[in-house]
């Protein structure tokens, strides 16, 4: 997705707005430019392709200027070249604006603004609302200038129909940026004569911990010396400033090639972290205040719904088989933007979860918005604190990952099961699940980072695997029962950064026409950890070696019988079935992370890919 970045404060603004692009990256972009007020008018630089391209343009002609706004563009609307790039101008060419989101009534803006004399140069809609800015500003008889550019902000926006977040610039107003929000989110940073405006806080964070996040509606103006919220329809906001959990450094890659690999070897640490402070052993239970529900309001439940996209969904989908197996309450998963649009029956005892790791996901925001028009209590599994779904949930159990920077999920994944585990443990306790039930779950979660960690040691043993089928052009990946989400989930690792179609399926399903696929050239990987179905899948792998199908399989140490039958075999630590998902995904990321390498491919910025889906 887009990213923003502006300045204005006591220091030369375009390398700290560079700065904060580069910290964006990962967010998944095709175009860069920033803008500056540089004491004659606004001067805007713009480029196509990486932000490197920018960083040269800037070298040559060397802006000055301490306030400015820059951007990152995901082309939605326009091909991504210079011309489409952000910031736009409006029609006197003296204000500039970047723009996350899309305008879906860019069209009918145009068309009107054009009756006005109104010329454009891009295809972009985020052009259309620079006009429409600037034209209410020309229109305004507002004598001071800061407050006919807010005054102009606060008339144009009620026209757009869509999301957007945005920075604005005039050059009547140099002292000044201006920015609002709806639907794309925005974070003001507040420091020592200077602050900052970001849509994402890792851009910043390098300068201020010290943040304050905007709400829907929101209209903030920004100074060297303060800031100042209003609401759209004029009013004061509610404002809380919060202070930032997590350094530059972590949202850095250290001594890693790619943000992947590190966040990959995070997961140690980050299910340590999901799970601090949230195991009883005298209770034997989880302790999850964030649900902000009483052992009497969540005993009433009767019916759960998990809603999420991509990865998010699939640890939902291993959270449907934790809570139904420990809470034996009917759980079920909805894919968030099927839900949003569906008519799902519920009960008035239904708890809704929506998981999300971004906490921006435009599908899963929707299937929460619409669970709380239907009345649903709804809570958030999220990793990104004070996103908009944490700020819209009824409350909810934050993740604690950490910054993830890497397009693909990895360490969201595990701690989304990890959470949803507690919470499992949580519900099955205040139901039927015995005390013993509960401390052996608890001892056997806090061995699970040791043995992520094992597993990571096999890496190099993984990367042979990985180069060795580095060349296929497809991959089918199986499991059984609650690990079949884990097969689904290896797929879409390897789909999103090795480029490899792939999919994945019960185990069993093979035999109902996946098979037909099966060929040397095809690798399968099963997902075969000594559970009640281990010899179901050995009979599922012997399907496929007798069609020559080349099989790789995640096992659990001591058991090797299974190297009779697969070709490479990738070994788990032994852990009961209910928490397998934690360990076998782990040589699956591995495996795509050193295919997607092996095939230079992107791996923390795939093609076509953005970090955070903030448009439909
Ligand atoms: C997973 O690797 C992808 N990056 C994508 O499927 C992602 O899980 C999905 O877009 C949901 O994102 P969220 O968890 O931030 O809502």
């Amino acid at each position: 997705m887009c990213g923003i970045v502006g300045y204005i404060g006591k220091r030369q603004a375009s390398p700290i707005l560079l700065d904060g692009l580069r910290r964006l990256e990962y967010r998944g972009y095709d175009s860069a430019g920033l803008a500056l007020s540089n004491g004659r008018g606004i001067e805007v630089l713009r480029r196509a392709g990486r932000i490197e391209n920018l960083r040269k343009l800037v070298a040559e002609t060397n802006p000055r200027g301490e306030a400015g706004i820059s951007h990152t563009r995901w082309a939605t609307h326009g091909a991504p070249t210079d011309s489409n790039a952000h910031p736009h101008r409006d029609q006197s060419g003296r204000l500039a604006v970047v723009h996350n989101g899309v305008i879906e009534n860019y069209q009918q803006l145009r068309d009107w603004l054009k009756t006005e004399d109104h010329k454009f140069s891009s295809e972009t809609d985020t052009e259309v609302l620079a006009h429409l800015i600037g034209y209410h500003y020309d229109q305004s008889e507002e004598q001071d200038p800061v407050q006919r550019l807010v005054g102009a902000v606060q008339a144009a926006l009620p026209r757009v129909k869509g999301t957007y977040g945005i920075a604005v610039m005039h050059e009547d107003a140099p002292s000044v940026i201006v920015g609002a929000r709806l639907g794309s989110p925005l974070v003001v940073g507040l420091g020592a004569d200077e602050h900052f405006l970001a849509s994402d806080v890792s851009a910043i964070v390098a300068h201020t911990k010290d943040v304050v996040y905007l709400n829907d509606y929101d209209v903030v103006t920004i100074t060297r010396d303060g800031f100042d919220v209003k609401h759209l329809e004029g009013g004061e906001a509610r404002v809380t400033v919060s202070r930032v959990d997590f350094t530059e450094d972590d949202a850095e890659k250290g001594d890693f090639p790619h943000y992947m690999l590190k966040e990959i070897h995070e997961q140690p640490n980050s299910i340590r972290n999901a799970m601090r402070g949230r195991l009883s052993r005298d209770e034997a239970t989880a302790i999850l205040g964030g649900l902000q529900m009483t052992p009497q309001e969540l005993r009433q439940v009767d019916r759960i719904i998990l809603s999420a996209c991509g990865t998010a969904c699939h640890a939902g989908m291993v959270g449907e088989y934790l809570i139904e197996s420990l809470a034996r309450i009917p759980t079920e998963v909805e894919i968030a933007s099927e839900f949003r649009y569906r008519n799902v029956p519920t009960t008035k005892d239904t708890l809704q979860f929506v998981i999300s790791q971004s906490g921006e996901t435009i599908d899963t925001l929707a299937a929460l918005r619409e669970a709380k028009r239907k009345g649903i209590k709804c809570l958030g599994i999220v990793n990104n604190v004070a996103s908009t779904i944490a700020r819209e949930t009824d409350g909810g159990i934050y993740i604690h990952a950490g910054p993830e920077i890497g397009v693909a999920a990895t360490k969201s994944f595990t701690s989304q099961v990890a959470v949803m585990t507690l919470l499992s443990l949580l519900l099955g306790r205040i139901h039927h699940l015995s005390s013993t039930d509960g401390l052996e779950l608890i001892d056997e979660l806090e061995a699970i980072p040791d043995k992520i960690t094992d597993i990571l040691k096999q890496a190099a043993h993984i990367k042979q695997i990985a180069e060795k089928y580095a060349h296929v052009d497809g991959m089918l990946f199986m499991g059984r029962l609650i690990n079949y989400p884990v097969a689904l989930e290896g797929a879409l690792k390897m789909k999103e950064i090795s480029y490899i179609y792939a999919s994945g399926h019960p185990s069993a399903e093979l035999k109902h026409g996946v098979i037909a696929l099966v060929k040397p050239e095809l690798p399968s990987v099963f997902i075969a950890p000594h559970d009640a179905v281990f010899e179901k899948n050995i009979s599922n792998i012997e399907e496929v070696k007798a069609r020559k199908g080349p099989v790789i399989a995640v096992a659990t140490e001591g058991h090797p019988h299974i190297e009779k039958v697969a070709d490479d075999v990738i070994y788990i630590p032994r852990c009961p079935s209910a928490l397998s998902p934690l360990l076998t995904v782990i040589p699956l990321q591995l495996l795509s992370y050193y295919i997607a390498v092996a095939r230079g491919c992107d791996v923390d910025k795939p093609r076509n890919l953005a970090k955070s889906v903030t448009v439909e």
